[in-house]
Formats: C-alpha cells, structure tokens, sequence
C-alpha cells in the first residue's frame, strides 16, 4: 500500500522566520489522523531549513523536510552549491530534484538531473524526481514521450529497491503557478503511463513507487486528483505558501 504524500514546495518564498510560524501555523491545522492518513512534507528555500527542523524537532511534528535542489559533488570548488550530506544532516529526508523551473531557468539537464537523484539516495534521502510537458508538446502530441523520456533519463542506474522508495512528480509545465490544472482524467492518465513506465525499467517495484501530481493543485480541485488510481498525492507551490490553505489541501477528503 503507498502511503499518500503531499509536499509544499515553497520555492524562492519565505524568510527563516516567516517559516517558524508557516510551520506552527500548518501544525496547529493538522492532528494524528491526517498524519496517519498523509505523509506531510514542507520545502523551504535553503536558508530556512534549520529553522523549519528547529521546529519540527523541538515540537516532535511528524511533518518531513525537503530541499528544493543539491548539487551531486560531496564537497569542493563549487561556489554556492550545497552537497546531499549538507542536506541529510539537517534532517532533509526529501530533495525535490529536476524542477521545471530547475530545466527551464537553470539550464540543468536530464543528465544533471539523473546524478542529483542517485546523489540524493547515496545520501540516504528521498528523491522527488519531477517530469512534465509544456504545453507546445502537449499540443504536438509529444507529452508521452517527453515524459517518459525525463522518467528513464532521471532513473538510468537507480536500482529496482531504490525505485520502490521514490517519489516521481508529474508537473505539467503549462499548469504550475498558472490556475490551470490537468483534468482529473489527464493527469490519472498520465500519472498510469509514468508507473508502466517505471514498471518497463523496474518491474514490480514500480507499485511502490508514489506518483505525485503538481501544478496549480489547491483545495478545490485536489480530491478529484487524489481519486486517480496512479495518484499518491501532490506537489504544491503557491496553495502551500498560506498555512490554512495547505491545510485544506492536506486534508482532502474533509
Ligand atoms: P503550483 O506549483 O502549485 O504553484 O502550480 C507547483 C510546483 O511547481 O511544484
């Protein structure tokens, strides 16, 4: 059974201390059950990840952190880079790893992308590779095997066990920070053709493996996405920048 999972990826958002009180206030909306229900991730920029594990730790929340991006060296002359270790020993357990805004803005590369991910797992951490389409090759009927593409180019020398442990996002380009979401049915589809995907490279393990959805998900629509089979949860940029508001999104079925 894949535990559901739901990540706030704040991007560029939130001072050290704005995100003391983001996390309070996300933990005071939240109780055992919804935890038991969904795994609860937040993703700070870098500079408030001690402060948001100070949080964390000192109130014993059962709500996991994550990075937005590392680099795949250990250490060195890579100025302004932050290396896995860095992030594990903060307590960092998941690293969102080939953001859209990460290929688009920031030149990385489906290789890039590949060392970051088996960067993130030798560090003992969880990738959350993310894969989409824009929306030109959605028009040009290309999303299956631009996707598919991203999704063996991110695993190319992952093991089967790794796989199992990941998590892979499903972000269509044209629908993040956009309001436009992927239909109900668009993004099942889809979330279905990444796991037979997996499934081609890794066999069973590609039934544990948990498939997100992101881009513009918010309270309103993300029942109808948590419906889909292949959907385990979802990534969230602008609904989880307010506390109340990923909250609702957190608790979906309410
Ligand atoms: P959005 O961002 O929810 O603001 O569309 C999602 C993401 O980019 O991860």
């Amino acid at each position: 059974m894949r535990k559901n999972l739901i990540a706030g990826n704040w991007k560029m958002n939130a001072t050290h201390l704005e995100a003391i009180q983001m996390v309070q206030k996300l933990s005071y909306r939240l109780d055992h059950n919804d935890y038991q229900r969904v795994d609860v991730v937040v993703c700070p920029p870098f500079t408030a990840l001690r402060s948001a594990q100070t949080v964390i730790e000192t109130d014993h929340l059962p709500i996991g952190l994550g990075a937005q991006n590392v680099y795949w060296e250990q250490k060195g002359a890579y100025t302004g880079e932050i290396a896995p270790d860095m992030l594990a020993k903060l307590s960092v357990s998941y690293v969102i790893v080939g953001h859209s805004e990460r290929r688009e803005l920031f030149g990385e590369t489906d290789e890039d992308v590949n060392r970051k991910v088996k960067a993130v797992l030798d560090a003992g951490m969880t990738p959350i590779l993310c894969v989409g389409e824009t929306e030109a090759e959605r028009e040009d009927g290309v999303t299956e095997a631009k996707v598919g593409g991203q999704v063996r180019a991110g695993l190319a020398g992952v093991t089967s066990d790794q796989i199992a442990g990941m998590v892979v996002a499903y972000e269509p380009i044209w629908a993040i920070g956009t309001g436009r979401t992927a239909s109900d049915d668009d993004a099942g589809a889809m979330a279905t053709y990444i796991r037979n995907t997996i499934a081609d490279i890794a066999g069973e393990a590609a039934e544990e493996t948990r498939i997100l959805y992101g881009g513009s998900m918010n309270p309103g629509n993300v029942a109808g996405l948590m419906a889909k089979r292949d959907i385990d949860g979802g990534l969230v940029g602008g609904a989880s920048l307010d506390p109340d508001t990923f909250a609702s999104v957190i608790r979906y079925w309410v």
